[in-house]
């Protein structure tokens, strides 16, 4: 038996904060309608993707108590990235001084959990790679029209990254996982190079709860669970009411959800890390919990793996 363990996590936000009274300010919405239709009171915005990921691996490689050094695989997910060439992933490789391999993942807001899948399949495979950083990146302030407000009020800026350690005598990581793609689904989200994203929110929202739905309740299965036995939730954070209908939906109870959307918005590849790290700083994991992870976003894409905690 052998197995990868999360052993450090952490995050990075911009300083600059924006609430939901400066887009009332200047574009024809409310306080109100932001809140109650997604749940977002307030989001970051500003730095680069590298610069958000470098500090958010810094930060768990920390936590680890390890060096960036120590790091042989580093795993990148980002809609976002800073150049078209070379992977982002390049310059966060360069910065922090990590070892090995690295590239940049583009899945979207289900990138993440798309990263932590490989990265934990790249361990395991025993070819060479024993400490991963994979972290999730994204500035969509850059590809966001602030004059839509469809689309500007939701998105943030955000970084959030963990650490995984092979280990011979460790249990492993993942349960269950669950990656899937609908590409006929392409044209209700999507950015042209240099342009802005464009979404067909309501039809977004309707295809993502039941993918997510299914998906969340396709690794609840192959992992002979039930929603109860669900110690913590942490699902891409994109709107309050999917969120709910998620955990209605899969018998999860409410409590169990952790959740940033309301100071961070939708930050894509940064909104799992950044919802686990928040509930982990908290206290609300024990060794040996199960969390179950579930991301949707443009392609369309989702991803769904239940990880046991610590060891
Ligand atoms: O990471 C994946 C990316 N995206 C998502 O997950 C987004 C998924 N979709 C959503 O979260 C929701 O569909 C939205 C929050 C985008 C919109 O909420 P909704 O309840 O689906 O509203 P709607 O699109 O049906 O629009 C209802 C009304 C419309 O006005 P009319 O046509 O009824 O007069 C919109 O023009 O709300 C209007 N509206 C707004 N009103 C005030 C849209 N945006 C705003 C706004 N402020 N910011």
């Amino acid at each position: 038996m052998s197995g990868s363990v999360i052993t450090g996590w952490g995050t990075a936000l911009p300083e600059k904060v924006v609430t939901n009274a400066e887009f009332e300010a200047r574009l024809d919405t409310t306080d109100e309608w932001i809140v109650e239709r997604t749940g977002i009171r307030e989001r970051r915005f500003g730095g680069m993707t590298s610069s958000l990921a470098v500090e958010a691996g810094a930060a768990a490689v920390t936590k680890a108590g390890l060096e960036p050094s120590d790091i042989d695989l580093l795993i990148l997910s980002t809609t976002t990235p800073d150049k078209a060439v070379p992977a982002t992933s390049s310059t966060v490789h360069a910065q922090l001084g990590c070892s090995g391999a690295a590239f940049d993942l583009n899945a979207a807001c289900a990138g993440y959990v798309y990263a932590l899948v490989t990265a934990d399949a790249m361990l395991g495979a025993r070819i060479g790679f024993e400490r991963a950083l994979v972290i999730g990146a994204d500035t969509l302030s850059v590809i966001t029209d602030m004059e839509d407000r469809g689309t500007a009020v939701l998105f943030g800026d955000g970084a959030g990254a963990v650490v995984l350690e092979h280990h011979e005598d460790a249990e492993p990581l993942m349960l269950a996982s669950d990656l899937g793609l609908d590409g006929s689904l392409l044209p209700i989200l999507y950015c042209e190079h240099g342009g802005y994203l464009k979404m067909e929110g309501k039809e977004v929202f309707r295809k993502a709860v039941r993918v997510t739905v299914d998906s969340a309740a396709k690794v609840l299965a192959d992992a002979e669970l039930t929603g109860d036995r669900i110690a913590l939730f942490v699902p891409h954070q994109a709107n309050v009411r999917i969120i709910d209908a998620m955990l209605q939906r899969l018998g999860i109870p409410p409590e169990r959800a952790a959740l940033v959307l309301d100071r961070t918005g939708n930050t894509s590849s940064a909104s799992i890390p950044l919802a686990l790290s928040d509930a982990a700083d908290a206290g609300r994991l024990s060794d040996g919990d199960l969390i179950l992870f579930s991301g949707f976003g443009a392609g369309m894409t989702w991803a769904s793996a239940v990880v046991r905690w610590g060891r």
